[in-house]
């Protein structure tokens, strides 16, 4: 029997079941608060309100822990690879080898996009934003793979997802090449599933690819840490998207847009334009401190803060180290490693930041491994997208075969009321 948590309102109570999640976080059950009490609850940004039961991913924001499927980022990040990641968190386990081949056989066999899409990336002008061109490319998918919008056998599910997993990348790497009017090339079967991407994305039409260790390790290792984050704001939008039955790839295309947007995924082309920009001010950081601390003007201190993060955010943490060692292991150096540092020092120590528990989020440092391997600003929040994948459709999938019904927030309506229409000779 569960425990009841009440409300009162105009001297009457109103008992609600308490859910107890496996990490016993707890949560009043209002489902019926509205045919009970005929009142709504009212949470702009849902700061307060759990929209699912989901057995993906789990965080604690006040202790900095972060799990898929009940296994520490850390462990993810430093023993598993991407691939292996992406099969855990959407069937639930850990992969055998078996298992785990015959996923990239699928993936492999499906890793080839209609020529036609080649027309439509023709049609955006070399300037246009990455994000915009590979949420169109996405959308585009669909009426070249129609046999995957209607999911709802477990059968039509997989091959979804596995043609998803295959053609998304693709699309990532024909973004990357037409801005830098590279010839739009396939990939290599014979390569695992990130040293193939990164073979899509930086092979030169003149000169044979040579693999390089340290850039694939250091991509796989950041597309885990991007994989899945509960319920942010793309997957919320990918999750309430599809709770229409709208099938994976435009669900998948709304999460894209979602992720774009300079208070989420967006933060990373964001911090390296803003540390850039600090350089360029003489490394001025007290500056830029101030200026985030000033509530009279708009700028933050990307990459810092989090919804559900009060503490370090675990993946800053394991990035942070990894940009060290991949700059040094690849021979670099970066001046903008060492600003960032100094703004990280800087805020951990300020009042403001402090009080706040605005601590550095997974964008701090990531573009400045991104830039370490080579990708230009613009296609950051891509490469976030490329990461996040496994875990959107993670959620989609969950979404779907539990049968959840639409999502459909209510509001508290405060505009007018009716009021008599008046003719345009008269207003
Ligand atoms: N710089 C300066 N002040 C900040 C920052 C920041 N980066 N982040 C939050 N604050 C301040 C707010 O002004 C607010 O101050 P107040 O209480 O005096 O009004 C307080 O901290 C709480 O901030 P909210 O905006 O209410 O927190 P919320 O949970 O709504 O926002 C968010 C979280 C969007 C991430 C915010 O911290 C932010 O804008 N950060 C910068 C952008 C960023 O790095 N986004 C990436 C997030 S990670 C991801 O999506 C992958």
């Amino acid at each position: 029997m569960s425990e009841l948590a009440s409300i009162s309102y105009h001297g009457k109570s109103y008992e609600f079941p308490v859910v107890e999640g496996t990490e016993n976080e707890l949560a009043i059950d209002i489902k019926n608060l509205r045919a009970a009490t005929g009142m709504i609850t009212l949470d702009p940004g849902y700061k307060n309100t759990g929209s699912c039961e989901s057995a993906i991913t789990f965080l604690d924001g006040e202790k900095g822990i972060l799990r898929y499927r009940g296994y520490a980022i850390e462990e993810l990040a430093e023993k598993a690879d991407f691939l292996e990641v992406a099969y855990l968190l959407i069937f639930g386990e850990l992969p055998s080898k078996e298992e785990l081949q015959q996923f990239h056989e699928d993936i492999k066999a499906e890793s080839h996009v209609d020529e036609e899409m080649k027309k439509i990336i023709d049609g955006f002008p070399k300037s246009a934003h990455p994000m915009g061109v590979i949420a169109s490319l996405t959308s585009a998918l669909i009426a070249f793979n129609p046999s995957s919008v209607n999911v709802s056998s477990e059968k039509a599910m997989y091959y979804a997802i596995v043609r998803l997993l295959a053609k998304f990348p693709v699309l990532v790497a024909w973004t990357y090449r037409k801005r830098a009017g590279l010839p739009l090339d396939y990939g290599d079967d014979s390569l695992g599933y990130v040293e193939n991407i990164h073979k899509m994305m930086f092979k030169k039409p003149n000169r044979e690819y040579r693999k390089n260790d340290i850039e694939i390790e250091a991509l796989d290792k950041l597309l885990i840490l991007h994989a899945d984050h509960e319920q942010n704001c793309s997957t919320s939008t990918v999750r309430i998207v599809g709770s229409s039955h709208a099938g994976l790839f435009a669900s998948i295309s709304a999460g894209i847009s979602a992720l774009w947007g300079p208070l989420h995924g967006g933060a990373n082309q964001a911090v390296l334009e803003m540390l850039e920009a600090i350089a360029a001010d003489d490394g001025d950081t007290k500056k830029y401190m101030a200026k985030a601390k000033d509530k009279d003007d708009p700028f933050r201190l990307m990459g810092f803060g989090h919804r559900v993060y009060k503490n370090f955010d675990p993946r800053a943490r394991i990035i942070k180290k990894s940009a060290d060692s991949v700059l040094s292991a690849l021979g670099k150096e970066d001046p903008i490693l060492a600003i960032a540092k100094g703004l990280e020092k800087e805020a951990l120590e300020d009042p403001y930041f402090v009080d706040r528990k605005l601590y550095p989020n997974v964008d701090f440092y990531s573009g400045i491994i991104y830039r370490a391997l080579g990708i230009p600003v613009e296609m950051f929040t891509v490469m976030f997208a490329l990461g996040r994948l496994p875990g959107w459709i993670a959620q989609y999938r969950e979404m779907r075969l539990k049968g959840e019904p639409i999502g459909r927030p209510r509001q508290v309506y405060i505009g007018e009321n009716l009021r008599p229409f008046r003719a345009l000779k008269d207003r």
